[in-house]
């Protein structure tokens, strides 16, 4: 029975474009990589998909950094950090990320994760309690909304970047605790959360700020040090969340915050406590990361990842107007996160596999991890990308464009699979699920979301559901 329900998905994903694969670099993390696909053939791509936004992840220095981090303290940390698994070397980068958000966050404190996903649950689960309400960007990350709906708080979803709608619910609420939860730059489309006035926000309404900044730090700010310092901004209600595995070039992931929210965390972040803590050669890998952020390299490959922005964003736009149809869109992003937005699956999978064939390796993206409609290719950049990177992929899209529009527009019924598939199993359900405990539903994405403990769909209720996973 199982079997057969899920081969039965199976085939209703593959009928709307939306079966995911995955191939395997057979070379290390870098724009030009030997891959494998599926039907085991291999080649050499040039990527533009990794979240490697500076070019650390097979860095010299963090390679060495990890060996002698492992010769030192070993591989594996042996427990969770409450049992025997914290060690000098997590100690040490706690530390130091302290410090360096100190100025951001008074007396900061700082606690590391495994992961950005662990993170997020911890946060939102031990934060949200019943005595809390959480208002989150409908656009949030996949760990955003899971950790909101683990959470006993409400949760309230406001349109995308809204903030008029989110301060007319702020005024209205009457929890005694309220977190506001937004992605500092929202991790598919690139653009960055007007912290500055949600911050504002979060002070007239007697609220939190959890900025998720996964795909800022490291990027953002004159160190690098993300969206707080790219804002300028310094206050007690802010909750920082970065992670160690994209610009960093590693893995894991931090919060700073107050000390008294580090403490909740570590006494009842359940993905806190119940896990194995990271590697401490990881964690010694990345204090000489962390560093090598701060310091000069860092800033020069800050300002290498800012000129390949600005090549695309001056050589793609002119080629969409001259191929594309115009529904087809760079999204406005001014990081190195640069969506072309197609709108439906089947274009943006065959155009992935166009540049695909001209040896061009840009992952399509498609619901529930955006919204329906508006599938993409997300476009990467990273400073280990030369400019002739950038030119030769804006090249082969012009060769590719025309010929991908003229075959979808050929296969007439292309859409229909796809429609059936978001109407069954994206768009929620138009009675009201029965309210289950979290975890234990057996209905649809949308149920389980909905049998979260109140979640409030927003006046989209129909795009809010398609992005339970976000990436
Ligand atoms: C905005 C955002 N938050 C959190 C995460 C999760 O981070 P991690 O990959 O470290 O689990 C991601 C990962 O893609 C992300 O994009």
């Amino acid at each position: 029975m199982l079997i057969a329900h899920l081969n039965r998905q199976r085939h209703e994903r593959e009928a709307a474009g939306l079966w995911r694969q995955r191939r395997i670099a057979e070379t290390a993390c870098a724009p030009r990589q030997r891959v494998t696909d599926g039907r085991g053939v291999s080649a050499d791509r040039l990527g533009f998909g990794s979240n490697d936004y500076l070019g650390l992840a097979a860095h010299p220095a963090l390679v060495e950094a990890l060996a002698e981090g492992a010769r030192r303290w070993g591989v594996g940390s042996g427990a969770s950090h409450l049992v025997c698994g914290h060690g000098r070397a997590h100690a040490e980068l706690e530390s130091l990320l302290a410090d360096l958000y100190a100025p951001f966050v008074p007396d900061a404190r700082a606690l590391l994760f495994c992961s950005g996903f662990a993170a997020n649950l911890a946060l939102l689960t031990t934060l949200g309690d019943g005595s809390a309400t959480i208002f989150a960007d409908r656009l949030n990350h996949a760990s955003l909304i899971d950790g909101g709906l683990l959470a006993a708080a409400r949760m309230q979803r406001y349109p995308h970047g809204r903030l008029d709608i989110l301060g007319e619910r702020l005024a209205t609420c009457r929890t005694p605790i309220r977190l506001i939860v937004t992605d500092a730059v929202f991790s598919m489309d690139g653009d960055v959360a007007a912290l500055p006035a949600l911050l504002a926000l979060a002070e007239a309404h007697d609220a939190w700020l959890v900025v998720d900044d996964a795909h800022g730090f490291g990027v953002l700010g004159e160190r690098g040090l993300g969206a707080l310092e790219h804002f300028g901004l310094r206050s007690e209600r802010l909750i920082y969340m970065g992670t160690l595995g994209k610009a960093a070039g590693v893995g894991g992931a931090f919060v700073a915050a107050h000390g008294e929210i580090i403490d909740a965390l570590v006494q009842a972040g359940r993905s806190y406590v119940y896990t194995t803590a990271l590697s401490p050669a990881l964690t010694h890998a990345l204090l000489a990361s962390v560093n090598l952020i701060v310091g000069e390299e860092g800033a020069a490959r800050r300002r290498l990842l800012e000129a390949r922005v600005a090549r695309l964003q001056a050589g793609l736009p002119p080629v969409l107007a001259r191929e594309a149809p115009p529904a087809w869109r760079l999204a406005p992003s001014p990081t190195a996160i640069q969506p072309l937005i197609v709108g439906d699956n089947r274009s943006a999978l065959a155009l992935a596999a166009a540049l695909d064939e001209s040896g061009l390796w840009v992952p399509a993206i498609r619901p529930p991890t955006v919204p329906a409609g508006t599938a993409r290719l997300r476009i990467s950049l990273s400073a280990a990308h030369e400019e002739a990177d950038v030119d030769q992929l804006c090249a082969a899209l012009v060769r590719c464009i025309r010929p991908v529009v003229a075959r979808q527009a050929m296969s007439l019924d292309a859409h229909d699979g796809e429609r059936n598939f978001v109407e069954a199993h994206i768009t929620p359900p138009s009675a009201p699920p029965e309210r289950r405990a979290p975890g234990t539903g057996t209905g649809t994405g949308m149920e389980a979301c909905a049998a979260g403990s109140g979640v409030t769909p927003d006046s989209a209720s129909t795009a809010g559901a398609s992005n339970r996973g976000r990436p």
